[in-house]
């Protein structure tokens, strides 16, 4: 059944960061509500490899009358190798809002936490992928300021390209070679 889009958001949106604790409780309805809007659903150990160590890069969305979920974003921080001198890297993986909850600002709001903990975490530059076509999503991070940094054709299975973009966090270094800025293939695993 298709879900009606709120007009205005009934009430306050609760925003938790994701914690172990919270696991048997959340973890199936971070799945379902990501599940969603993907063509090919992504295994039980993508979001453990994720949560299990970059939990604290984990935000959640609640709708406090009921408890439900209706966003979360999911990231990643490590160092890029490939980069010499290696750089902290930020890696946003998933990002998801309850179709009837788009449109008023929540995912731009979990965007800005999860890119608040990174900077706070020392992290040089965020980077994601998306579909060339999804343009609430275009829209959002290109707002924040992103900057498109490579397209990527036929990137997903449906034979879709994708951009990948990215958020530089610190000056950038006028020597370095633009070739080698956040052009490496995504390091999420279906
Ligand atoms: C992308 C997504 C997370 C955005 O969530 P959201 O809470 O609605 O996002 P926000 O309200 O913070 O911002 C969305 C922006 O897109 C715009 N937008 C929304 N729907 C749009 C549409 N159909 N066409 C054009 N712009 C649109 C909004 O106006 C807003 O931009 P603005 O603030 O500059 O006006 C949500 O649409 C979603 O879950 N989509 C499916 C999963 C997905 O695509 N995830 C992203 C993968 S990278």
């Amino acid at each position: 059944m298709a879900e009606t889009r709120l007009a205005e958001l009934p009430r306050e949106l609760k925003y938790i960061r994701y914690e172990h604790s919270l696991e048997a409780e959340y973890l199936p309805r971070i799945r379902a509500l990501i599940s969603k809007d993907l063509s090919e659903p992504y295994s039980i150990y993508v979001y453990r490899y994720f949560l299990y160590q970059w939990g604290h890069l984990c935000y959640m969305a609640l709708d406090p009358e009921d408890s439900s979920l209706v966003g979360v974003i999911i990231c990643k921080l490590e160092p890029h190798i490939s980069h010499s001198p290696p750089t902290l890297r930020g890696y946003i993986a998933m990002l998801a809002v309850s179709a009837a909850y788009r449109g008023h600002g929540i995912a731009t709001a979990l965007v800005k936490m999860a890119i608040e903990a990174m900077k706070e975490r020392n992290a040089e530059e965020i980077v994601l992928e998306t579909e060339e076509t999804n343009v609430p999503a275009m829209r959002l991070y290109e707002r924040l300021g992103f900057l498109r940094s490579k397209k990527l054709h036929r990137y997903y299975l449906n034979g879709n390209s994708a951009y990948r973009l990215v958020l530089l966090l610190k000056p950038v270094d006028p020597d370095a070679d633009p070739e080698n800025m956040a052009l490496d293939d995504s390091d999420l695993i279906r």
